[in-house]
C-alpha cells in the first residue's frame, strides 16, 4: 500500500470503517480515478439478508449514481461481483451490473 501511494504521490490516506453510500457522499464531485468495490453478492451471507434479484439491483442505484457523481470522466470503477444463485438457477451478477 505505501509503496503504491508514494507512486502515485499521494501525500496521505487513512480507511473509513464505514456505509459505502454515507462515505461517498462526503467526497467532491470527479474527484476519483479508481474505485475498486466488492459488495455483497445477495446470497445470504452474515452481513445481508437475500432478496429478490430485481430489489437487490435496484438497491445499488442510489450507491452507483453517487459513485458516477465522484469519479473523474476518464476513471474506472472495478465492481467485483459474483453469482446469484436461486432456486437451481444461477445469474451471473457482472452482466445485470454492467452500463
Ligand atoms: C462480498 S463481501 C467483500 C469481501 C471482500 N472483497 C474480501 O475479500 O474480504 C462484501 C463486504 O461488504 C461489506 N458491506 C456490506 N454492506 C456495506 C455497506 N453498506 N457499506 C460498506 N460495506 C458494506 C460487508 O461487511 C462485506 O465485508
Amino acid at each position: 500500500m505505501q509503496i503504491f501511494l508514494e507512486l502515485a504521490n499521494l501525500p496521505e490516506y487513512k480507511y473509513e470503517c464505514i456505509d459505502a453510500l454515507e462515505f461517498s457522499r462526503k467526497i467532491p464531485n470527479e474527484a476519483v480515478k479508481l474505485i475498486i468495490t466488492s459488495p455483497p453478492y445477495n446470497i445470504g451471507k452474515s452481513y445481508e439478508i437475500k432478496i429478490d434479484i430485481q430489489d437487490y439491483i435496484k438497491s445499488f442505484e442510489p450507491l452507483i449514481s453517487e459513485l458516477m457523481r465522484i469519479l473523474k470522466p476518464d476513471g474506472s470503477i472495478c465492481w467485483q461481483i459474483g453469482n446469484f444463485v436461486d432456486d437451481g438457477e444461477v445469474y451471473p451478477l457482472d452482466i445485470y451490473f454492467y452500463p
